[in-house]
């Protein structure tokens, strides 16, 4: 399609079988795009199977060709009207609703809402009514139709336009046009209807040009959420194009580019558009990308911004209203896959604050409303706290809702999405003020953690051993306690299953391993992977180092696959210089160790070689 012209996309939503197809095959076959016999060809196929001519049918039918003008693949219908270009997303289910709803291709900034008008509004109307409002669309035309059925009774259009109207309302939409229309026989959708002449308002062709295209937010701070990186395949060239659509403002070269959530920054080397786009720019609305100065890993799923513009929203907790569709119920404490823009993690349901469901045949069309619930059920709306393993950034541009639309993958479906209402208080915030208290409120010895110390010739110090599950890390920190110990100085092992079992008893555990207890091994030291439970592990590990280490020893803690994140916690709540990370073997998380010791060497070497390093920080002296 050309690019000079203005296009849009409009959802067209529903009840099952209120005419929505219909709708849009007559919307079809009136613009004139249609090939010449296009529907007669339909109608003959139709009656040589002895089955009614439908207009849904010629959807399908073209599906299979490119006809010129109109495109149909699975759910969205590309044609043209004398105005502008049309992108309808035709949403046969709820599923097919929100994934094109919130997939950035197809993006929809208008709705049409199909009402049979025999039928009335019904549940699905209504949830649909209700998702187009939580994700931000505001432009909407109701189009009442089959209005034949009801012998094009202005009273029931009436009656049925007051009821949506009053629906609609509850959402915070006002209908820009409702259009009592028959797609069976073309009423009111391209030409005016003259068998309902009381009706005076628009036709749903010109609702649909009424609909106004949101001007593209370039004066907004620049946000690219990394569709990509590509290297160049020039020998030596070790550039690579950040590939993506900026959601709003513009970058150039030579500005300053920082990656959220990694914090990682570079400066605009060149801008790379694509010729498609037609214009030499990397900003709202024009697939394009960038080269970097100094060249820094990057990958998709962040979003790029300016360094001299505000920052994005980054946040691991934070509240959402969604719709949920999966056919197992959405459970508190269970992890889900969560997508936003083009970044995608893991997210665990922490806590369910209210819950809706549509009455189903109430006549007053009340939510049923459930305050703290422990789960929320196939086609209840909610409001819920998520915690994502990986930090996100979202509202990418401001106060467009449309960045902060979401989705949630149980197993391999889409089960639900809906958007972030906003960043909820982490914990972590917390930490740094419990540290500032604590230390007010210590009680001070009067031999000091030096005084102490210095009787066996030592500093006080915390050795982190960490490494992979089969990894010789107890081993290893065992054997260093042992050989301080007998060196004479004042060293004490403490393996994270110790903590785990102990001070941590009274916290979730990992699933499973209840069993894992009884198997006679001793305590293992998997740190649980709940952000907000190993939060809380890892604080209670600092305070516990935090009391040894004030009593003069050398602290030995061993632990599964520690992050960076797990040690600025430990950092913040020890004195600083007193820590050093050793690991074992190769690690999958992002934590720089200061040591790096082989899985396969022998246990004595790697002691030794810890010793050195103590001996070489001053921490023991030898
Ligand atoms: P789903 O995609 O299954 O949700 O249905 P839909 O909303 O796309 O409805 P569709 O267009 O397939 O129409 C459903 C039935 O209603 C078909 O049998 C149509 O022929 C019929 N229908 C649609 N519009 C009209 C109308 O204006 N008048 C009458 N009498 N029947 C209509
Ligand atoms: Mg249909």
């Amino acid at each position: 399609m050309d690019n000079t012209r203005e296009r849009i996309s409009v959802v067209i939503a529903g009840h099952v079988d209120h005419g929505k197809s219909t709708v849009l095959g007559r919307l079809l076959a009136d613009t004139g795009l249609l090939a010449e016999g296009k529907i007669d060809a339909v109608r003959r196929a139709c009656e040589k199977n002895s089955k009614p001519f439908e207009y849904a049918f010629l959807l399908d039918a073209l599906k299979d060709e490119q006809s010129q003008g109109i495109t149909i693949d699975s759910a969205r219908v590309f044609f043209k009207t004398a105005k502008r270009d049309y992108l309808i997303i035709d949403a046969p289910g709820h599923i097919e609703f929100l994934k094109n709803m919130v997939s950035g291709a197809s993006r929809a900034e208008a709705a049409i809402l199909v009402i049979d008008a025999k039928e009335g509004v019904r549940e699905n109307t209504r949830r649909h009514g209700y998702l187009l409002s939580m994700l931000g669309i505001r432009q909407l035309a109701v189009v009442i139709n089959k209005m034949d059925l009801v012998g094009y009774s202005e009273e029931r259009f009436r009656s049925i336009a007051a009821e949506c109207k009053s629906f609609l309302k509850e959402s915070g939409i006002v209908p820009m046009e409702i259009v009592p229309a028959s797609g069976l026989h073309g009423e009111n959708i391209s030409k005016p209807s003259v068998r309902m002449s009381w009706y005076k308002g628009a036709t749903v062709l010109r609702a649909l040009d009424s609909f106004r295209k949101e001007p593209l937010p370039v004066e907004k701070p620049f946000r690219m959420p990394v569709q990509d990186v590509y290297k160049f395949t020039g020998f030596g060239d070790d550039r690579r194009i950040i590939a993506g659509t900026p959601e709003s403002g513009r970058i150039s070269a030579g500005d300053g580019v920082v990656f959220y959530p990694s914090g990682k920054k570079s400066r605009v080397a060149a801008i790379e558009a694509f010729p498609s786009s037609g214009k030499g720019a990397c900003e709202a609305g024009l697939a394009s990308g960038f080269t970097l100065e100094e060249q820094i890993y990057v990958t998709r799923g962040e979003v790029a911004a300016r360094d001299s513009e505000p920052k994005p929203e980054v946040a691991s907790r934070f509240k959402v209203r969604l719709f949920w569709m999966g056919r197992q119920p959405l459970e508190k404490g269970r992890f889900y896959s969560f997508k936003i823009g083009t970044s995608k993690t893991r997210a665990e349901v922490e806590f369910i604050p209210r819950t809706m469901r549509i009455a189903k045949n109430s006549a007053t069309f009340d939510f049923s409303v459930t305050e703290n619930a422990p789960r929320v059920e196939r086609h209840e709306i909610a409001e819920c706290i998520l915690r994502t393993v990986r930090q996100v950034v979202f509202g990418a541009s401001g106060d467009d809702p449309s960045s902060m639309r979401f989705v949630l993958v149980d197993g391999y479906e889409v089960a639900g999405g809906g958007t972030v209402l906003g960043p909820e208080g982490a914990p972590g915030g917390e930490l740094k003020e419990l540290v500032v208290t604590r230390e007010l409120k210590w009680i001070k010895s009067s031999i000091s953690s030096g005084i102490r110390a210095s009787r066996h010739h030592q500093k006080p110090f915390l050795i982190i051993v960490t490494g992979p599950e089969e990894s010789p890390r107890k081993e290893i920190g065992r054997a260093l306690e042992q050989e301080l110990y007998a060196k004479g100085f004042d060293a004490y092992f403490l393996g994270f299953g110790s903590v785990l079992y102990g001070v941590d008893a009274d916290l979730k555990r990992p699933r499973g391993d209840h069993a894992r207890d009884t198997d006679g091994r001793s305590g293992n030291d998997h740190i649980p992977e709940l952000p907000h439970v190993r939060f809380e592990h890892i604080r209670r590990l600092g305070e516990i180092a935090n009391i040894l280490l004030d009593a003069g020893l050398i602290l030995i803690v061993t632990a599964i696959a520690l992050t960076e994140e797990d040690l600025a916690i430990l950092r913040t709540t020890l004195a600083p210089g007193k820590i050093m990370t050793v690991r074992v073997g190769p690690l999958a998380t992002d934590l720089k160790c200061d040591v790096a010791l082989d899985q396969s060497a022998r246990v004595e070497v790697s002691v030794e070689t810890l010793v050195k390093e103590l001996a070489k920080r001053s921490v023991i002296q030898s």
